[in-house]
């Protein structure tokens, strides 16, 4: 079955840049009617900041009433800080709750009366960090809200089953977009030598993540809700070991 997203309409979170910008587009070539927004200007993209709860529920509201329906919700954004336990003061935990589970909180529980009617899909965007700890980057609480948004991902699968909604989710390990690039992707940052373990022999690329994505929120995937969909090379499969030579 071709992945076909024709006549559907899709709402996705930060199309900016980075994995939602690709998604954006791809979605859009299967044939969904897109509604992108984010938080940053960007050409077509709603300026819409997730962590307020009234500007999200405009932007739903928004899309419902030019485009009629919402069939699917892909909530892609987010913005993180990394730091151990000790390190962690009370703003930044607080500030990484709402930059991870608000912003996708508030998409969801907005969106879901639209994605009922329609009997719509919901794509949440996990991470490897939600499913492992990690030695070389402390991330105490990323790793908190995206174990949150995996959790997430079955309890509304639970919710919506009877309601004819499916939600899943992609956790990505490492992927080269901007925010990695300048960060944990960066020369000398030490995950970059890590990267080197990656089964695969290589960091993924946004097109990667998107296209499971879109998978998830098509009618191909119409026996699947509640699946968190691991798209990292192998990476968290796998015990550490010294990296694999390339042939
Ligand atoms: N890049 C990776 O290696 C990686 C790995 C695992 C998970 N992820 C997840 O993938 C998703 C996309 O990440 P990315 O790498 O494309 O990041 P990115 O920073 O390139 O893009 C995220 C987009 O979300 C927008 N955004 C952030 N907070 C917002 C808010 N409050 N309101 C509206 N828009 C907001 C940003 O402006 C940006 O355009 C995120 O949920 C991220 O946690 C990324």
């Amino acid at each position: 079955m071709k992945v076909s997203l024709a006549g559907k309409v899709a709402l996705i979170t930060g199309t900016a840049g980075g994995q939602g910008a690709v998604a954006a587009r791809l979605f859009a070539e299967a044939g969904a009617t897109v509604v992108g927004c984010d938080v940053r200007e960007a050409h077509g993209t709603a300026r819409v900041d997730l962590t307020d709860e009234d500007a999200v529920r405009a932007w739903v509201e928004d899309a419902v009433a030019e485009h009629g329906r919402v069939d699917v919700l892909y909530a892609n954004a987010g913005t993180t800080r990394f730091n151990p336990v000790e390190d962690v003061t009370s703003d930044e935990w607080h500030f990484v709750l709402r930059h991870e589970l608000d912003v996708v909180f508030f998409p969801v529980k907005h969106a879901w009366p639209h994605l009922r009617a329609a009997g719509g899909a919901v794509v949440l965007v996990g991470s490897t960090a939600g499913l492992t700890g990690s030695v070389t980057n402390a991330r105490v609480a990323h790793t908190v809200t995206k174990g949150g948004v995996i959790a997430l991902t079955k309890q509304l699968a639970a919710e919506g089953a009877a309601h004819g909604i499916r939600v899943n989710c992609v956790s990505p390990g490492m992927v080269d977009t901007p925010a990695t690039r300048g960060d944990l992707l960066a020369e000398d940052h030490p995950m970059r030598r890590i990267a080197g373990a990656i089964p695969l022999g290589r960091v993924g690329l946004p097109e990667e993540v998107v296209r499971c994505a879109l998978f998830l929120s098509s009618d191909a995937a119409s026996y699947v809700t509640g699946a968190n969909l691991v798209v990292d090379g192998g990476w968290s499969a796998v015990l550490p070991g010294a990296p694999v030579p390339q042939t």
